[in-house]
């Protein structure tokens, strides 16, 4: 029986996979630069985490998790996101305790029970920040300022910023009773009656026609901030506007995790078909004590890797392409080989990609073999060469051939390719 990867994942081969790291490290850098550092917490926690910090009611938790019990009888769940265990971290470990802001970004795999299609995974990599204890205004704007200009570093233009205010728990219960009037008046399915019930902020995200045309004039949250929260969401955006970062303001953006409140954001591409979110995120100052950790305010967000790399090609932005191999070593017989081998290790302790022939392969073969590689130059060592003290350097773009000594071949590559 052949086997292939299971539904909803893929195999990241080369030379693809390398847009992929390089979507991955271009994403992280100006967080790196904003004194984020670096986090790493397991690939599974236990379940409930899940869902007293994301929210049992949410898709993600309810539907969409792979739980699992261990051998031990725990119940275990692969991370569906990775606020709640970079919280749960910060908490067990009192990161708090030490300088604040606490400023932590990652990367890595999550893992949701999704129906697959393109850009939706069932193993789906995202790269993150989250930036905890200080409520400052204007750390939404940096967090949200890194995203920006982490697309903009790939190169990435047809992206759009969504921003909105979710409201704190002193106007959002207020605004939620304004919207379930508004609701109880339309001509719903009871399925939708429900759900306003329980949830009345997913009935915005209602894609149906029929439920968006009556929802025209639905009341938002951001109308009905309290003072502090409007006063929180001007900074927000003035502190934007002062560095340039465009927005669309989005009154009825809906997230499918329930820790968020005040800023929350999502970037959105419309290269990606159905799936047009390629990173999402927001302030989540209540994370903290559903956990059972202390008082703690916090704002993040995360990017898809996956899609931001789809979106990159829908806009036929090449990125991670460089050469895998500058110099290509082409050792003819057994002798050649061993020297080429040294020369090849020290090629690369000088900082110069390089590989060469194995196999004992021909001059034929070996020359065919550092085309292919993409190497600018190649090394050609016969016997001849040896007796001399040389080797012949190959220009693979022209043609050309030089004997150099061999015991200046690092040096004379080190010109040739700075
Ligand atoms: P999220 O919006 O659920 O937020 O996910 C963030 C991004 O991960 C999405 O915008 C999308 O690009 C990518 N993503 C999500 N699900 C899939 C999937 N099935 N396949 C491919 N890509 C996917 C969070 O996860 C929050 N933890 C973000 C955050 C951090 N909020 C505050 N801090």
């Amino acid at each position: 029986m052949a086997f292939v990867a299971p539904k909803g994942t893929y195999d990241l081969l080369p030379p693809e996979a390398a847009a992929f790291t390089a979507v991955r490290e271009t994403l992280a850098r100006p967080a790196v630069l904003a004194g984020y550092e670096y986090i790493e917490t397991p690939i599974f926690e236990d379940t409930a985490l899940f869902a007293r910090g994301v929210g049992e009611s949410t898709d993600v938790v309810s539907k969409e998790m792979y739980t699992f019990p261990d051998k031990g009888g725990r119940s275990l769940t692969l991370r569906p996101e990775s606020t709640a265990g970079v919280m749960r971290a910060v908490i067990e470990h009192r990161l708090y305790a030490g300088q604040l802001p606490v400023k932590l970004w990652y990367a890595g795999p999550n893992f949701r029970y999704e129906r697959p299609q393109s850009g939706r995974y069932r193993h789906f990599t995202q790269v993150g920040v989250e930036a905890i204890g200080v409520d400052d205004p204007m750390l939404d704007a940096e967090v949200v300022a890194l995203a920006v200009e982490g697309y903009r570093a790939l190169g990435l233009r047809e992206f759009r910023l969504l921003l909105t205010s979710l409201g704190d728990p002193a106007c959002r219960p207020q605004y939620r009773a304004v919207l379930q009037a508004f609701l109880a008046g339309l001509d719903l399915d009871e399925d939708t009656r429900r759900r306003a019930e329980l949830n009345p902020l997913r009935v915005l995200d209602d894609k149906r026609p029929e439920v968006q045309a009556q929802l025209a004039e639905v009341p938002t949250m951001v109308a009905h901030l309290c003072r502090p929260c409007a006063e929180h969401y001007d900074a927000v955006r003035a502190r934007l506007a002062d560095i340039g970062v465009q927005w669309d303001e989005a009154p009825r953006l809906v997230r499918g995790l329930d820790y968020y409140m005040r800023t929350t954001f999502e970037f959105v591409h419309g290269g990606l078909g159905a799936q047009s979110a390629v990173g999402g995120g927001g302030r989540y100052d209540g994370l903290s004590a559903s956990i059972g950790g202390p008082d703690l305010t916090g704002i993040g967000w995360a990017l898809g890797v996956d899609r931001t790399v789809l979106a990159l090609r829908a806009e036929g932005v090449g990125v991670g392409v460089s050469a895998r191999c500058q110099v290509y070593g082409v050792p003819l017989g057994p002798v050649a080989a061993g020297l080429m081998f040294s020369l090849v290790t020290r090629l690369r302790a000088a900082g110069i990609a390089a590989d060469l022939a194995y196999g004992g392969r021909g001059l034929k073969g070996a020359m065919k073999a550092a085309d292919r590689s993409g190497a600018a130059y190649a090394v050609v060592l016969g016997d001849h060469d040896i007796e001399a003290g040389q080797a012949q350097l190959k220009d693979l773009r022209d043609g050309a051939q030089v004997a150099v000594p061999l015991d200046t071949v690092v040096a004379t590559l080190q010109e040739k390719l700075s």
